[in-house]
């Protein structure tokens, strides 16, 4: 390795740009991410996502499992419409009807591309399929054929592909290619694989199948034992050229390997990783946070590029090397991940002008009414809380915007908690222009509050989820909630940020209730409730 100080803002490569091998980035957060527990999106989110990865670059978007539900089926076809320049995948199991339900949701995308497996290790071919080889080689054959006769670009995967025997692996992938696959994926199902030995299963089967040379070999590593970068960096050294990714490396169990850790481990060690892609690294940080809110999965706050200290310097050492030269404890710029320098210190002594150029940093761009009520609402904030970190304000403004053009609003709101019970909410709303207000009792000041609410605007919305995170560290810390509420089938998150946490719940379902209310007319707006009485 080369001990010159470089640019790391250019991330100067070792070879020219035309000489790099180009690296396919398939993203998988709307698939294996929104598979993992707790991380399920709505379909609105779904489709903000899919914009957000189009935007960023990435080549493939796999936009979900058609056979699923209905819902996933609805979900990747609007996708598939409305994607201007990814490929769009479906996922499908190797049975006819999921290749065929799979085929449809595609049909529309400017590039569709069908993504079927099948298990290929003994262990999941004996009690997961209860099938002989020879009987799973024969599925791979008919159901790539039949994805083929439906669209040009089917991607083959070997679950548990790592845990395959390689003469078997060889011959399933060699038939897959036979009839019709261009892309063959190896994935690390369980996260059980080491770099050395992805590295050489890749190598193995350049080696070993005589028609490899006609698909392209793709990554997909799982995160059980905390290798699925390097095991992804590993299989392209093997000649693996797609990698399959999530954004904030979300999926199932420990997650599948962060986009934006290898995306950022490309570019940072562009002297010894002679690969290109086409994603903007500078949205990494938007693409984390939007992921973030609509699971409602937080981020780590060390999390490699995308969490809160990742470029945070706090020892006295640390700070007096990075003011020398920040190369000294920084080997990425921030502002190559789309992250702003902190520059501004924020606090209750701090000016409208300073909070305006602090709005601008974040990269927001408001009217100035707008402006004047973050203001406010920031002037509140720092009466109560001793440091303001851009995060707080970023909650502040988000649930601002959340909230905008809505129709209800907590006017006020007085709660009694503790072991002397019963716990009791007192809220007034402003529902369109009008203010009610009602008490209420429930098993906890968050179930009184949502009672009070439910009585002032009485709805069929089921409570699925109610989330508090804390946008910052510290008793005074900021609680972001999220709320989901279902209504026949479908569900809406709504979300609220405020220091006191009973606030912020009753922002939170006010907003969800909002969603829902909207979603349901579809027409002119009718009254939000027949029972706007005390
Ligand atoms: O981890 C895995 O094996 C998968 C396949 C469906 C590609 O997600
Ligand atoms: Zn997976």
């Amino acid at each position: 390795m080369s001990a010159e100080i470089i640019d790391i803002n250019s991330a100067q490569p070792a070879a020219p740009a035309s000489d790099k091998q180009r690296v396919i980035i398939f993203d998988t957060t709307l698939r294996d991410g929104e598979q993992s527990p707790g991380a399920s999106m709505t379909f609105e989110e779904k489709l903000e996502v899919a914009d957000m990865l189009d935007e960023l670059g990435v080549d493939v978007i796999e936009a979900g499992f058609p056979i699923a539900s209905e819902g996933d089926f609805e979900a990747v076809s609007a996708i598939a419409r409305r994607v201007k320049n990814a490929s769009v995948a479906g996922l499908a199991r190797a049975s006819a009807k999921d290749i065929d339900r799979c085929g449809e949701a595609v049909r529309h995308a400017r590039k569709p591309r069908i993504h079927t497996f099948v298990s290929t290790s003994p262990l999941h071919m004996k009690y997961k399929l209860q099938k002989e080889p020879s009987e799973v080689l024969e599925m791979v054959i008919s159901q790539v054929t039949r994805a083929r006769n439906l669209v040009e670009d089917v991607e083959w995967s070997a679950e548990d592909g790592t845990r395959t025997e390689h003469d078997f692996l060889c011959r399933c992938v060699e038939a897959a290619i036979k009839a019709g696959a261009t892309t063959i994926n190896i994935p690390d199902t369980v996260g059980y694989t080491v770099p050395e030995e992805y590295e050489a299963i890749f190598r193995m089967l350049h080696e070993r199948v005589p028609n490899a040379g006609k698909a392209i070999f793709s990554v997909h590593c799982h995160n059980d034992l905390g290798l699925a970068v390097a095991n992804t960096l590993a299989g392209l050294a093997g000649g693996a050229r797609q990698i399959e990714c999530t954004v904030n490396g979300i999926g199932e169990r420990a997650g599948n390997a962060a986009l934006e850790e290898v995306v950022m481990a490309l570019r940072t060690r562009a002297d010894v990783l002679n690969y290109s892609n086409g994603v903007d690294s500078t949205m990494l940080m938007r693409a984390s946070r939007l992921v973030a809110g609509v699971t409602s999965f937080p981020v780590q706050y060390n999390k490699a590029i995308v969490g809160r200290n990742a470029f945070a310097h706090e020892s006295g050492i640390h700070q007096d090397g990075m003011l020398k030269n920040a190369q000294t404890y920084e080997i990425m710029t921030p502002e190559s991940v789309g992250v702003s320098k902190t520059s501004l210190v924020m606090g209750k002594h701090s000016g409208r002008h300073a909070f305006k150029e602090k709005l601008k940093e974040l990269g927001y761009t408001l009217g100035d009414n707008a402006v004047e009520d973050a203001f406010k609402r920031f002037k509140d904030l720092a009466d109560r809380k001793k440091i303001i970190y851009d995060e707080d304000i970023e909650a502040l403004v988000d649930d601002q915007i959340g909230h905008s053009g809505e129709r209800i609003k907590v006017e006020a709101l007085t709660v009694i908690a503790g072991t002397m019970g019963p716990q009791t909410a007192t809220l007034t709303l402003d529902i369109d222009g009008q203010h009610v207000t009602k008490q209420a009792v429930g098993n906890g000041p968050v179930d009184a509050i949502f009672n009070a609410i439910k009585a002032l605007a009485p709805h069929e919305g089921k409570l699925e989820l109610y989330k508090v995170h804390a946008v910052t560290e510290g008793t005074d810390a900021q609680a972001e909630v999220s709320v989901r509420l279902a209504e026949d089938g479908r569900s809406v998150t709504g979300r609220g940020a405020d220091p006191d946490t009973m606030v912020a719940s009753a922002r939170a379902y006010v907003a969800a209730l909002e969603k829902l209310i909207a979603r349901r007319q579809k027409g002119a707006p009718a009254p939000i409730t027949a029972r706007l009485k005390p």
